[in-house]
């Protein structure tokens, strides 16, 4: 058989197209093809298998005036799931027999040889599905992953991830970031999260650890003069799984050198722009922008879901000298009565109510106060403790409720956060096409152990306070805001930065407000930094974006776990190799660990 001209650039010694890419103007050419037998069906005199790859599917038929009695035997017989390899001619389907549905629906390959060269057991989950035909169960799907990648949402999420990690790094390069890796087994340096920890076998009793993210080394980089780097690096957390978590997850890491955050923020806003283009959709060129105290006072989080209102509003001088003891209590205490006004939902049930106070509780709030305006007045428990001033002030449109959290603003904003996305899905606000990006700006630098009164850096140890707040604020640590960023799309976020201290004595000085002031524990713990930090290091900053949820929102995915190819369950197992798993005593004392118990 000679290769057709036309050669595929997928062509090798085995086969000359990928089954999925034939095409009408593919008609009379003679094709040689591997793939996975998605369907067979055997119509007496022919019999048609549909070969997968990558590409789709082509259908190749075997019939009695192309095929001989052996060939079409061998195809009738073949399981679904098996590798076959087939030679053929590729013939235009007769308007009839066309299928729209199929991107190679207007040819067939009529094949004249096949082999069966990886034969299949019977698949533990089926890997073609009819129309409307329910997946198996997420836990099967994840043991037996190998057939579910096979699925073609799994290939093209996968395969679109491939092309956004490809337009990073051209992105990323052709403005002169330099892709450099940072090693896997680094020092543990708690970050806010947990460690994974890995038993050195030469150094009895010593860990390495597996990095949360590649923060410190890449301000080595920048102390080291590489001035712009980036890296699809892997980071790896041991903290409680949610949906948008994984134990192990991928970045976007960036830092640079003489920046400041604005043009951290326009290479975000470019990269991101980039991301989205690859995926068929243009987006605005500037994101919305948003300090953290505003998305807190009108949100009550700081990733809010732009795509619809429902903003937080402090009703507190309604319940001003109220006999109302609940609110009387949070509002003496220093606290607030906070609440959103819901258009339509005051002929909502008690019922449905009561849920959304679960929410509200479940979420840290004692409860949840309500008061609805029907035919012009205002009912429900609170109503008879709103003054009438307070009422024309409250000004509820007819049929809407509102509902109040009072207390604390770490109280209230939480529950209120958790309220508002409620109503949001119930009220059908939440539209999956519309797109808000935005930035969030100046986060505090630490926030307070309520238990403790201890600080801790919200964004992490190396972010940079603003000058402004530490000379307005000398002595007062927790009014300083800091040189940090997040990048949010809907209430998800993409990604996050900070412009970092690049002095020693202030990296120092942070470490203790933190509570590490003892100078050998800073060294102890951070001296690889600080050394650095007294080499002689430019002002720098950064920002890291989830690859996995931006790779999820691009391909439609609702989970990290479609677009992750081996992912961990939500318990951190991986269920098709098996892991964590137990070692053997022999294997634990090598690495210096005992049994438990023993
Ligand atoms: P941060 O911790 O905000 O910043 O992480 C940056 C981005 O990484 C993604 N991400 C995750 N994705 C999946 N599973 C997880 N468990 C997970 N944790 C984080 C999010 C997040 O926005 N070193 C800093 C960045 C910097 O300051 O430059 C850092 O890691 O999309």
């Amino acid at each position: 058989m000679t290769a057709p001209s036309n050669s595929s650039p997928f062509a090798t010694s085995l086969r000359t197209h990928l089954a999925g890419s034939l095409r009408a103007a593919d008609a009379l050419t003679h094709v040689r093809l591997g793939g996975w037998v998605h369907r067979s069906r055997n119509l007496g005199g022919i019999v048609f298998l549909d070969l997968r790859d990558r590409e789709g599917i082509v259908q190749v038929s075997f019939g009695t005036d192309w095929s001989s009695a052996e060939c079409i035997a061998l195809a009738a017989a073949v399981g679904v799931e098996s590798v076959v390899m087939i030679e053929g001619t590729v013939v235009a389907r007769t308007a009839a027999t066309r299928n729209a549905e199929m991107g190679s629906g207007d040819i067939e390959v009529r094949a004249t040889v096949i082999e069966v060269v990886g034969p299949a057991a019977t698949p533990a989950i089926p890997v073609a599905r009819g129309k409307g035909e329910k997946l198996p169960s997420e836990e099967l799907r994840l043991r037996h992953r190998y057939l579910d990648l096979r699925r073609a949402e799994l290939q093209q999420s996968l395969m679109l991830r491939h092309r956004l990690l490809q337009v990073t790094r051209r992105y990323l390069s052709e403005r002169g970031y330099l892709e450099l890796e940072t090693p896997i087994l680094t020092k543990p340096t708690p970050e806010g999260a947990r460690d994974y920890l890995v038993p050195s076998r030469v150094h009895a009793g010593e860990f390495y650890a597996l990095p949360q993210s590649p923060q410190i080394y890449k301000q080595l980089f920048m102390i080291s003069g590489f001035d712009r780097y980036f890296q699809i690096a892997r980071c790896f957390r041991d903290e409680d799984l949610r949906a948008d978590r994984q134990p192990e997850f991928t970045q976007i890491d960036i830092e640079a050198s003489f920046v400041q955050r604005d043009d951290i923020l326009a290479l975000a806003e470019g990269l991101i722009g980039a991301l989205w283009r690859e995926a068929g959709h243009e987006i605005p060129a500037h994101f919305e922008r948003m300090t953290y105290e505003t998305a807190m006072e009108k949100y009550g989080c700081d990733r809010p879901d732009l795509r619809y209102g429902l903003e937080i509003l402090d009703f507190s001088t309604l319940f001003d000298g109220a006999d109302f003891g609940i609110t009387r209590a949070a509002i003496a205490a220093g606290g607030r009565v906070r609440g959103i006004a819901v258009p339509g939902a005051g002929s909502w049930s008690r019922k449905q109510v009561d849920e959304l106070e679960a929410i509200a509780k479940g979420a840290g709030a004692l409860g949840l106060l309500r008061v609805k305006k029907a035919d012009g007045k205002y009912e429900g428990p609170v109503a008879k403790f709103l003054s009438a001033e307070a009422q024309n002030a409250l000004a509820l449109e007819e049929g809407a409720l509102a509902l109040f959290v009072a207390g604390a603003d770490r109280i209230t904003s939480p529950a209120l956060d958790r309220v508002r996305q409620e109503c949001a899905v119930r009220l059908g606000l939440v539209d999956e096409k519309v797109r808000r990006f935005l930035i969030v700006t100046d986060f505090p630098m630490f926030d307070r152990d309520p238990e403790t009164g201890a600080l801790g850096a919200v964004h992490h140890p190396f972010t940079a306070p603003n000058p402004e707040d530490m000379a307005a604020h000398p002595g007062e640590p927790h009014r300083w805001r800091a040189l940090a960023y997040d990048v949010v799309l809907n209430g998800l976020e993409l990604g996050g930065g900070s412009i970092r201290t690049h002095d020693s004595g202030m990296q120092s000085r942070m470490f203790a407000l933190l509570g590490i002031g003892d100078p050998a524990e800073q060294e102890r713990r951070f001296g690889f930094l600080l050394e650095g930090l007294r080499a002689g290091a430019p002002p720098h900053g950064g920002i890291a974006f989830g690859v996995d949820r931006i790779a999820m929102l691009l391909s439609g995915a609702t989970s990290l776990r479609d677009v992750i190819a081996f992912p961990k369950t939500t318990t951190a197992r991986a269920l098709f190799e098996g892991a964590p798993t137990q070692v053997s005593p022999e294997e634990m004392s090598a690495l210096h660990l005992r049994p438990e118990g023993a």
